[in-house]
């Protein structure tokens, strides 16, 4: 844990710390300090060392440690414990098992890599290592089972919070949760959960975040992209991590109160990007064209039809794809 004070002062300081002030905040040696900057720079934590004036951080590599990412982290239990990877299978499945085992609501499973992460509908989910976010959030809700799934909202709402925040690009949500910038998709998010009848056991929402990642394959060009390709410039991703765990902690606790979204759909609905637009929807065997109204507060999108009859669409069941493309 000092390394991570460590870091966060020095990441803070606008000046040189010196070697006495972080002996005296720390209640160790010399030495013992020494030895943690020494530890940070083998990370790759560019630390300069000036005599006589002390450290000064002069570049954060782009990590998403457990260190990192608590370093920066504002929230009361939202991400803590971090667990931090270097490869997994998937994320989701790393916090099924230590949900079984008995870890702690709030409790956030980060990884490097991922050698067999898991999309929505069965489907894969290939990213990159060291430019993405994998990252998975285990929750353990006193609500009902039906009510779990609106949840997932709640996580693609405090990802479009925290792009907005990091980056000041205009994330939106294609219903249910994927989120978008610029039409493409930087974001997808798997929950899955465990229950009994009456009962909710756990819950684990996973993330996959495009971040820093330069290039997509052709097949995914037109409706894949990052939030690197849409801003032009690198983003650190703890910080990203960080705004999101943070924005979600806020929507949760609001969400408790009511177990819906009474409190929360209009903010959702201000960043709908198909609030207002034809959407195609797309149910087993059927489709029709329509308005997408918005979302009401158990988080069913509401499609006015164009007899003017109004639907309610539930996730799950069907896709909603914009009438000339993705959204
Ligand atoms: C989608 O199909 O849009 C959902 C993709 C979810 C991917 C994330 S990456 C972290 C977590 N671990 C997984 O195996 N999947 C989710």
């Amino acid at each position: 844990m000092k390394k991570t004070e460590l870091l966060k002062i020095l990441r803070e300081a606008k000046d040189y710390i010196s070697g006495q002030q972080l002996c005296e905040h720390f209640g160790v040696s010399r030495t013992a300090v020494w030895k943690m900057i020494h530890q940070l720079q083998e990370e790759g934590y560019k630390i300069e060392a000036v005599k006589n004036r002390g450290y000064r951080m002069r570049k954060i590599p782009d990590v998403i440690t457990a260190q990192e990412l608590v370093s920066r982290l504002k929230t009361k239990w939202m991400g803590r414990p971090c667990l931090y990877l270097e490869q997994v299978d998937s994320t989701n499945n790393y916090a099924k098992k230590i949900a079984e085992e008995g870890a702690l609501e709030g409790t956030l499973v980060v990884a490097r890599e991922q050698t067999a992460g898991r999309g929505r509908r069965g489907r894969s989910w290939t990213t990159l290592e060291d430019v993405n976010i994998m990252m998975t959030l285990l929750l353990r809700p006193k609500i009902r089972p039906d009510s779990a799934s609106r949840l997932t909202l709640l996580m693609a709402m405090a990802v479009a919070c925290g792009i907005r925040k990091v980056t000041g690009l205009e994330a939106l949500i294609k219903w249910p949760n994927d989120v978008v910038v610029d039409a493409k998709k930087v974001c997808g998010i798997l929950t899955e959960m465990n229950t009994e009848i009456d009962y909710i056991n756990y819950v684990v929402i996973g993330a996959g975040i495009n971040v820093n990642q330069k290039e997509f394959p052709t097949e995914i060009q037109d409706t894949a992209s990052s939030l690197c390709i849409a801003l032009g410039e690198n983003i650190s991703r703890a910080e990203l991590m960080a705004a999101v765990m943070e924005a979600l902690e806020r929507f949760y606790e609001i969400f408790l109160k009511t177990q819906d979204l009474t409190e929360l759909y209009q903010e959702y609905n201000t960043l709908c990007v198909n609030c207002g637009r034809q959407v195609r929807v797309l149910e087993p065997g059927h489709e029709y064209i329509g308005t997408a109204v918005g979302i009401n507060k158990n988080g069913e999108l509401i499609v006015r039809r164009e007899n003017g009859e109004q639907t309610l669409v539930y996730a799950g069941e069907v896709s909603v794809r914009g009438v000339y493309g993705y959204v």
